[in-house]
């Protein structure tokens, strides 16, 4: 419609001067007098312009309703601004740099392509995916959890989960890593807990995702007894944020993983409501892997896909892509003999083709490779009887 079209340029408009408001103070811009003469007095051509209306000035109460001076008080928000009001500029610089972690583009990771641990992806799919998808059933008693933990061994998928909760979802998503924390912390960690938390919150519904939540939790910061005070204050922060969480209706996921689930205090634990363990890939899963990264060519012998899986027993998800790699090296290896022998520089369209894999090259990729994570999956079982949320039927 043609009416629709100057509410548009209003709105960019209006994006900008609440940008400007925020960052020079609020001063009149020149076109600020002039933009919306020709707007009806009630706001009422799409239900919320008009807040620069009657050349007077309109005052933005808390919840960023904007109330006229004709006594009309525009409920619906403009887009969001990149960040709450902070109180110092130290704290906006923190959120600026914190901002920089929010996964914008979609990290593409889908469920399909994560074998296996079908339990885990329904957890996560009720605990998150749905309350973000369907709001009106999680109130009351069924509000959903605002705690989650992955926990198992290295290298089984909890990163990737996290990041298929973030394709899925498409909401704000904060990528925090103990290197990230490391990198933005200039000494006052649980400044850096409550500017992350606010932005999450300003941003709703996100999810943060704490990666190696063992690590960030007990940071290193300085020396000697600082170190400990810092680290001490900052799980603190983490513990207070956290219960916020509870007690609000605002989505806002705490998604943390970690290999060492046993680090994390009783206090930790007990906000980390829902625990699920990320196990290392049960036979099915390792041919799912198998057949995803080294699939039978039509027309080349068949890959020994039933021996690789046998023999893989105890292996992690990313123990496997390394064996693929080798097994997928040997045939580029061979190659490169031939190229090796040749003493002109071979030109990109004469380049040979690179031969097919073969089960001898498994063979050897199999006795290359150990499994790295299988010692230690009796502890996180142990853990997962514990404390772990149990499996769905
Ligand atoms: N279930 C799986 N399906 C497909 N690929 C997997 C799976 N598990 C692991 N991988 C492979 O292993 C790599 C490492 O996975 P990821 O980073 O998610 O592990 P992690 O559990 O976060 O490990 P860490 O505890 O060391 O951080 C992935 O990039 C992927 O190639
Ligand atoms: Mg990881």
């Amino acid at each position: 419609m043609a009416t629709d079209e100057p509410s548009q340029t209003r709105w960019s408009f209006l994006e900008f001067k609440t940008f400007y408001d925020a960052k020079f103070g609020r001063k009149k811009l020149p076109e600020e007098d002039v933009s919306n003469k020709d707007q009806p007095e009630d706001g009422s051509s799409n239900g919320n312009n008009g807040d620069v209306n009657n050349n007077s000035s309109p005052v933005t109460n808390q919840d960023g309703n904007t109330a006229l001076a004709n006594g009309n008080v525009i409920r619906e928000k403009p887009k969001k601004s990149m960040f709450p009001p902070f109180e110092s500029a130290e704290t906006r610089t923190l959120a600026e740099s914190l901002s920089r972690d929010i996964i914008r583009g979609n990290p593409n990771i889908k469920w399909e392509s994560i074998k296996g641990l079908e339990n885990a992806k329904k957890l996560l799919k009720e605990a998150v995916v749905m309350p973000i998808k369907y709001p009106t059933y999680f109130n009351g008693l069924l509000t959903p959890w605002k705690g989650i933990l992955l926990f198992g061994p290295p290298g089984t998928g909890k990163t990737m989960l996290a990041k298929a909760v973030a394709t899925e979802c498409n909401t704000t998503f904060f990528n925090i890593s103990a290197s990230s924390v490391v990198s933005k912390w200039r000494g006052d960690s649980e400044k850096l807990i409550r500017v992350l938390f606010d932005l999450a919150r300003h941003h709703a519904p996100s999810t943060i995702f704490l990666d190696e939540i063992d690590a960030i939790i007990s940071q290193r910061g300085g020396e000697g007894r600082s170190e400990h005070e810092a680290s001490r204050r900052l799980k603190t922060e983490l513990l207070i944020q956290m219960d916020g969480l509870q007690k609000t209706n605002e989505l806002v996921f705490v998604l943390a993983a970690t290999n060492l689930p046993w680090e994390l205090d009783a206090a930790m634990l007990r906000r980390l409501e829902k625990r699920i363990l990320v196990p290392l890939p049960d036979p099915e899963a390792r041919r799912g892997m198998f057949e995803m990264l080294i699939p039978s060519q039509p027309g080349d012998e068949p890959l020994p896909h039933d021996v690789l899986v046998e023999k893989s027993e105890g292996y992690s998800g990313s123990d496997i892509r390394i064996l693929c790699k080798e097994a997928a090296m040997q045939p580029l290896r061979r190659t490169l003999a031939i190229l090796e022998d040749r003493e002109d520089v071979v030109p990109e369209d004469e380049l040979p083709k690179i031969g097919p894999i073969l089960p001898e090259d498994i063979d050897r990729a199999l006795s290359n490779t150990r499994p790295s994570a299988h010692l230690h999956a009796h502890l996180y079982d142990k853990f997962n009887d514990d404390y772990g949320s149990q499996i769905l039927k």
